[in-house]
């Protein structure tokens, strides 16, 4: 069987036009211009591009943003300081914290710092709590970009068993948490494995929807993956390659080939789930925009 493509970077757009339908509406309607502030230390290339597209498509809905760029060797004081003085602005509705941050500054306390009316990457336990106990208001981007993309292509988790590779705090964690809320677009009964997992394959093969955010290239192969299971691939790992202008490609967790003679539906990377999580980061400013007026 060959896999059909969930093409990412399609559904993300259509989100991004009805979150820049809904922006129109609130600036003529309401006067209000959501606004998205976002803290990037250093000089990592990554992170350094993943700011750049969170800006252009910022901009492209009518969001508006400023990045903080601090030096690699800010304090943790002087960041604190800098979110502390963002939670009282009026212009910027929510906050983001583009992780990985420098060795010395520990990313905990300084989320700890955010205001949770503004933390639109759900990483404040606050947040972390209210998905939790299943009245969740900001959702992780990723996790709740990978629902989306689910729910617009058909494959609805509920009653399925949704496996996830990966319990970090930014996407296995709640993603698991997410998926096994009693609502629409969730009710699926869900494993999450990790590293400790013995025998991945063994719960691999039992996903009808299988979630991969490990962050090691193509490690999921066919023999892990069952006949028809939907499968979304949240890895992102460059692999050096010279045949590329730039020395490297892109590739998921997942063996994209040989994984699709397998499944139904699967997403590429890049085109997959990237773009979806720069989509519902528009979409957790515009509903922290409204909820500072409503
Ligand atoms: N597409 C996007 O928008 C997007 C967004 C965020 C992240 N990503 C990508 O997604 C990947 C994961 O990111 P992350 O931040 O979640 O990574 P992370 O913090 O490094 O967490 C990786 C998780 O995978 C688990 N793991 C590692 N090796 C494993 C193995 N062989 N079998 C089973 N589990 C294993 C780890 O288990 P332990 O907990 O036991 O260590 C950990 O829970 C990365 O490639 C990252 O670049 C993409």
């Amino acid at each position: 069987m060959a896999a059909s493509i969930i093409n990412g970077k399609g559904i993300a757009q259509e989100i991004r036009s009805e979150v820049k339908a809904e922006i129109e509406i609130l600036k003529e309607s309401r006067g209000l211009t959501p606004g998205l502030a976002v803290v990037l230390i250093g000089n990592d290339p990554a992170s350094a591009i993943y700011v750049k597209n969170k800006e252009v498509a910022c901009e492209e809905v009518g969001i508006s943003t400023r990045t903080f760029h601090l030096p690699t060797d800010v304090s943790e004081e002087q960041v604190v300081e800098l979110i502390t003085s963002l939670n009282k602005s009026g212009l910027y509705h929510g906050i983001l914290t583009q992780l990985p941050f420098p060795p010395h500054i520990n990313d905990s306390n300084v989320i700890d710092h955010l205001d949770p009316a503004k933390d639109v990457d759900g990483l404040h336990p606050y947040n972390f709590g209210l998905l939790a106990a299943g009245t969740p208001r900001f959702i992780a981007a990723t996790p709740y970009g990978v629902q989306q993309m689910l729910i617009r292509t058909g494959n609805d988790p509920a009653g399925k068993h949704v496996v996830v590779c990966g319990r970090s705090n930014i996407v296995g964690k709640p993603l698991s948490m997410l998926f096994s809320q009693k609502q629409a677009g969730s009710n699926a009964t869900v494993t999450l494995c990790h590293s400790n997992t013995k025998d991945l394959g063994y719960f691999t093969k039992q996903a009808d929807i299988l979630v991969v955010a490990i962050g090691s290239p193509e490690v999921i192969n066919a023999d892990m993956v069952k006949e028809g299971a939907v499968v979304i691939d949240v890895g992102i790992n460059r692999i050096d390659d010279d045949n590329r202008k730039r020395g490297y490609r892109l590739v998921g967790d997942v063996a994209f080939s040989d994984v699709s003679e397998v499944a139904s539906a699967i997403t590429p990377v890049p085109g997959g789930v990237g773009p979806m999580t720069i989509a519902m980061l528009l979409v957790n400013t515009v509903a922290a925009a409204k909820s500072s007026i409503d």
